[in-house]
């Protein structure tokens, strides 16, 4: 479904993805992890086409999408749920839903709502106005309501309450239940680890290890080595 083919990425002279594949298959849950810095965000941000790769090959299903516009790939069918959220401090809840509602998928704001109980209980709420945990739902419910195929969710645990935190993993959960496409961006491992069906990791701009949520935690050296655990 996702196909990343050795792409080098730089922000201006910055050097910052050296050379990273990565590939996600329909209806997998990828973990991406790794320390502050090592270019979790630059991925996200080259998948996205906002800080598009200039070597290398980005497929998503059977199209090129390594240069196309970030509104194209958003058409496409990937919802992006960016690190800290970036909701729309001055619309309400419901109003999040209205514009960026698309298509005629099954992710209806209806449907949504039922997904995220806490968001329809302050439906008229202005999004500066809820927790951190609330907007992290409704950078969630935002992105879902565009009905994408593959959804890219970047450290959606930052800052938030543990309880907030057991929220959201119930909403990933359902979400993979039903079969959703996720690439999950954390630094919390054991979070990450609940859901993951596979792990990358990545450290100065690579991917350095590959492993399942099992092996990963049967491998202190690689825990201690790349995620500082
Ligand atoms: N807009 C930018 N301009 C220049 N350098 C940046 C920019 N954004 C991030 N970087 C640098 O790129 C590297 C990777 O950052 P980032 O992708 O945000 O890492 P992560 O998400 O893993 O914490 C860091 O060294 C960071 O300082
Ligand atoms: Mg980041």
């Amino acid at each position: 479904m996702l196909s990343i083919q050795d792409i080098h990425t730089y922000y201006g002279d910055s050097y910052i993805l050296q050379g990273v594949s990565l590939e996600l298959q329909p209806g997998q849950v990828v973990a991406l992890l790794g320390r502050n810095g090592v270019g979790k965000t630059t991925l996200a941000r080259s998948i996205m086409g906002l800080t598009p790769a200039s070597r290398g090959r980005i497929l998503f299903g059977d199209q090129d999408i390594t240069r196309a516009s970030a509104h194209r790939i958003a058409r496409l069918g990937i919802g992006y749920v960016p690190q800290g959220r970036q909701v729309f401090r001055s619309l309400n809840i419901r109003e999040h839903l209205q514009v960026t509602a698309r298509g005629n998928g099954q992710w209806t704001p209806d449907k949504i709502l039922d997904l995220f109980p806490n968001l329809r209980s302050r439906i008229k709420s202005l999004a500066g106005k809820l927790s951190g945990g609330e907007q992290q739902m409704l950078a969630a419910a935002r992105a879902l309501v565009g009905n994408p195929a593959l959804l890219l969710m970047d450290e959606p645990t930052e800052g938030l309450a543990p309880m907030m935190i057991r929220e959201l993993g119930k909403t990933i959960a359902s979400l993979k239940e039903g079969g959703a496409s996720i690439l999950l961006i954390e630094q919390q491992l054991n979070f990450a680890l609940r859901y993951a069906d596979i792990v990358f990791i990545m450290n100065k701009g690579r991917i350095v290890h590959r492993c399942t949520p099992a092996e990963l935690l049967a491998d202190p050296d690689t825990k201690a080595r790349y995620l500082g655990v």
